[in-house]
């Protein structure tokens, strides 16, 4: 049994966990510390969670990714916010295979920035093959690199086994999507193809850190994260993206995050309600 989290306990980790991976508690989420970080302090031997912050700050290489993955919110789900994915599936995505196709572009790159278990960047490759498909240019996947960063190494390794329970399965895939894209490993386990996995490279990274080993992006989606980072966090992090997109690239935040008020480097675009965001020049 822990002790309760005192203030200074408190305090102390979440400032620590808002120095190294910009998730900003407000002062009334003590619970969520204790629940989520009790039976770490268990397995520690430790008594209180005074004890685990020392813990942790000696032995941060080890300890400091367990913290973030038990205090980060990997929700996700298949083509996630409907307006979003059908203004990519009817617009952005014919738009870039068509640029890729005519030799405008001669390469496209895409960035899912908080990739989770995914969900994210597997939806945005299933309509890159729906696509292809359709016009009979899959020669052109070659030209097509995606990649899915997270700081949550748990969630990674989930995103790079593609397998799924039937409770994911059910979040958001339709029945032909499953089909087409997917086989029955188990009576409850999908495994994504491995054409469709294959061109995904899964790594670890921390937004909080600096962007500059990158390259640029034709599409940079960072959804449903900055929610949990304080108003510097954000700014910061916008600035940062906006240096890895290319001129006339496209960045996407979740459908209840905004740039406005934290960046004047990109522009509103409203597609329908799907909200998008370019750079001004
Ligand atoms: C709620 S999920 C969103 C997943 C997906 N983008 C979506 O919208 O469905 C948020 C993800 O952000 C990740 N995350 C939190 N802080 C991060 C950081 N500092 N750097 C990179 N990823 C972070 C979490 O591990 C989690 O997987």
């Amino acid at each position: 049994m822990v002790a309760p989290l005192s203030p200074t306990e408190y305090t102390n980790i979440s400032t620590l966990l808002e120095k190294t991976c910009g998730i900003h508690l407000e002062p009334n989420k003590d619970y969520l510390l204790e629940t989520r970080l009790s039976d770490l302090a268990i397995q520690e031997g430790c008594d209180t969670f005074g004890q685990l912050y020392q813990k942790i700050q000696s032995n941060r290489v080890t300890l400091l990714p367990k913290v973030i993955d038990l205090m980060t919110t990997n929700e996700t789900y298949w083509f996630r916010d409907d307006r979003l994915w059908n203004y990519l599936r009817e617009t952005l995505v014919p738009q870039l295979l068509e640029d890729l196709a005519s030799g405008k572009k001669s390469s496209l790159r895409i960035w899912s920035a908080a990739a989770s278990t995914g969900q994210e960047a597997y939806s945005f490759n299933i309509l890159i093959h729906d696509y292809l498909n359709k016009i009979g240019k899959q020669y052109l996947l070659s030209k097509i690199s995606i990649i899915g960063t997270d700081v949550s190494s748990t969630a990674l390794f989930l995103a790079k086994t593609a397998r799924y329970n039937s409770f994911s399965m059910n979040r958001g895939l339709t029945e032909d999507q499953k089909n087409k894209y997917f086989t029955k490993v188990k009576p409850t386990t999908w495994k994504l193809n491995d054409e469709l996995k294959k061109q995904i490279e899964f790594k670890t990274f921390n937004l909080m850190d600096p962007f500059t080993s990158f390259g640029e992006f034709d599409l940079i989606l960072c959804r449903n994260v900055l929610i949990y980072f304080s108003k510097a966090c954000k700014t910061e992090i916008m600035k940062k993206f906006s240096k890895r997109l290319h001129l006339d690239g496209t960045f996407i935040l979740g459908s209840s995050e905004t740039t406005l008020g934290y960046s004047n480097s990109f522009k509103t675009q409203n597609n329908n309600g799907a909200i998008v965001y370019k750079l001004n020049q």
